[in-house]
């Protein structure tokens, strides 16, 4: 596929980005700054800005597709995750203007020029626990895709936003619009850190204990532009179990009380739930951390 990635150049851009490319699809990577990384190509432009989003819809990707002399190629899909990641970057209004705007753009860029598939970054925020003031629980546990998202804070909120600017536009298009709460995005070098989290849970607790490797997220994104016709959807994208070696029952005896279950969970089953994306786009996780962080309680 041809496809226009928003915010490739970022901390899980990059990854996704590599894993699209390993697939055969092209990329052209619309970001603040290039992105190093051979045969992606790059295009300098800024998503709050709506002339420049239609403009970089209707762009030629690189050089070589002046040869055929045909015009310029359609994009076959926009992969969208510019945007301030978290508060406590810009003010709260810049976060929010951003995100917020930018999104608009993008989405409302792709639907007029009939580009048929949208994937877009949401986040695990959305819950409402991770950057609340205090110490929040959950309504319900395990989070799943119907959970009545109700962030206090300003990127939060913009998500929030930004999941009914996609649903707008999709039911005026009729076109696919997939968005993703993208939980903890956990790089390759970054399992470092694990132990750590093994030693001291209670970092993980504004996350709801969730992870996803960037790689794994990179089929995510694969799996939704290759499922076509299911409308608009919301899916978690997270990996199968949680960030540390403690089983659920612990985690809730110790960290979730007075939570309630909606239904019963595996001992090891992330309580950001991965179910949705495993039964409706096919994902199997590569990238457990079991695969290079020892779990001493093992040993
Ligand atoms: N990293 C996480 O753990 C996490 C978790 C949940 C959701 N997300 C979401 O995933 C997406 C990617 O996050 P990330 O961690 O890679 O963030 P990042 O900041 O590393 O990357 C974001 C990219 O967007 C670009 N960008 C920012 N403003 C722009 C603008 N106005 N125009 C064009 N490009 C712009 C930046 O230059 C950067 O390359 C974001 O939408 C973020 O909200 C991230």
């Amino acid at each position: 596929m041809r496809i226009l990635f928003t915010g490739g150049s970022g901390k899980a851009g990059r990854h996704v980005v590599a894993y699209l490319l390993a697939q055969g699809h092209r990329v052209l990577n619309v970001d603040l700054v290039p992105l190093a990384l051979d045969g992606v190509d790059n295009l300098t432009a800024d998503i709050t800005d709506s002339g420049q989003m239609f403009n970089a819809l209707t762009s030629y990707a690189g050089f070589d597709e002046l040869e055929a002399g045909t015009g310029v190629p359609a994009f076959d899909a926009v992969v969208h995750f510019a945007a301030v990641p978290r508060i406590l970057i810009c003010p709260d209004n810049e976060t929010f203007r951003v995100n917020t705007i930018g999104t608009y753009n993008v989405i409302e860029a792709a639907v007029k020029l009939g580009i048929r598939k949208v994937v877009f970054a949401s986040s695990e925020t959305t819950y409402g626990v991770c950057f609340a003031d205090g110490v929040i629980d959950p309504h319900v546990l395990p989070l799943e895709e119907d959970y009545d998202v109700d962030p206090m804070d300003s990127y939060g909120l913009s998500k929030v936003v930004n999941e009914k600017t996609a649903r707008a536009f999709q039911r005026r298009s009729g076109f696919d619009i997939y968005g993703l709460r993208i939980g903890n995005v956990i790089e390759p070098h970054e399992y470092d850190r694990f132990p750590d989290f093994f030693a001291n849970p209670a970092q993980r607790r504004r996350n709801v204990f969730c992870y996803i490797d960037a790689r794994d997220l990179g089929q995510i994104v694969d799996l939704c532009l290759k499922t076509d016709g299911l409308g608009f959807q919301m899916f978690n994208a997270g990996n199968d179990e949680n960030s540390v070696n403690m089983p659920n029952a612990d985690i809730l005896a110790d960290f979730f009380p007075d939570v309630p279950l909606s239904r019963d969970l595996a001992p090891h089953e992330a309580l950001f739930s991965n179910r949705k994306i495993r039964e409706m786009l096919g994902f199997r996780e590569q990238h457990s951390w079991r695969n290079v962080v020892q779990d001493p309680r093992r040993d």
